[in-house]
């Protein structure tokens, strides 16, 4: 782990402060935007007739771009774990320990997103990933257990999409009420001020 904790939490958002790595800051972006698209889609299909085949192909590539969080979840959390870059904390004292619950719980409601997505589309059959296979059901669910699943999916969109609003409010404070180097240090490009 290249761990640069020792740097004093003081330059955290210096013009010292180094940023996150390359495959990090892509997982992150890639995270986001599917989040959002999934999000986004989920909320316009409800405007398109339920015979337009419009509305099922919105549908299926939910589904697909859903495999795809999960791959990426799965390959950001393993990165995470060992050999990427970890930067000393951006706030002190309770805002760092908000913004340290607020990365946990990220990574906590997409696990159980992702998982309640996986039982709700075995509820309707084989997953479909983009036309090119299918991932066949390992279990059976109930109309009971369905309907549970359908409304805690929702709900967990919502509160995801709600922490997200959040999160990149205080991402976009510290660039422009702060002024330091937070947004910086998770941007694709090194950006100089
Ligand atoms: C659904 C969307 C998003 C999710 C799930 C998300 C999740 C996360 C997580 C888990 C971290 C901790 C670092 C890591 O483990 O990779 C993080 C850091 C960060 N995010 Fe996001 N993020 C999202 C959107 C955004 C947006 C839209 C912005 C900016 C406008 C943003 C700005 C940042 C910044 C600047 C950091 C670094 C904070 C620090 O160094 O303490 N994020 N994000
Ligand atoms: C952060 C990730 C995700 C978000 C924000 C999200 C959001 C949503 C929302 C808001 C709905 C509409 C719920 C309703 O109106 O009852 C929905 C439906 C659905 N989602 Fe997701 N979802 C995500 C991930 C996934 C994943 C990973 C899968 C499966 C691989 C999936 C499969 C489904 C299915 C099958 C439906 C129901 C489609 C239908 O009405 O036939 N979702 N999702």
């Amino acid at each position: 782990m290249t761990d640069v904790d020792v740097l004093p939490a003081a330059e955290a958002g210096g013009r010292a402060a180094p940023r996150y790595d390359g495959l990090t800051i892509t997982f992150h972006w890639v995270t986001a935007l599917l989040v959002v698209s999934l999000f986004a889609l989920a909320e316009l299909w409800g405007f398109v007739p339920k015979k337009m085949p419009l509305r099922h192909e919105m549908i299926s590539l939910h589904v697909s771009l859903g495999v795809l969080l999960a791959v990426v979840y799965l390959l950001r959390v393993l990165w995470r774990r060992s050999a990427s870059r970890h930067l000393p904390p951006a706030d002190r004292g309770l805002q760092h320990v908000a913004a340290r619950l607020v990365h946990i719980g990220f990574y906590v409601l997409l696990a159980v997103q992702v998982t309640l997505g996986f039982l709700f589309a075995w509820a309707k059959g084989a997953i479909g990933v983009f036309g090119l296979f299918s991932i066949a059901s390992p279990v059976t669910v109930g109309r009971v257990a369905h309907h549970w699943i359908a409304a805690l999916h929702d709900d967990v969109a919502w509160v995801i999409i709600i922490l997200a609003g959040g999160h990149a409010m205080m991402a976009l404070a510290h660039h422009y009420v702060i002024r330091d180097r937070v947004l910086h240090r998770m941007l694709p490009v090194a950006a100089g001020r």
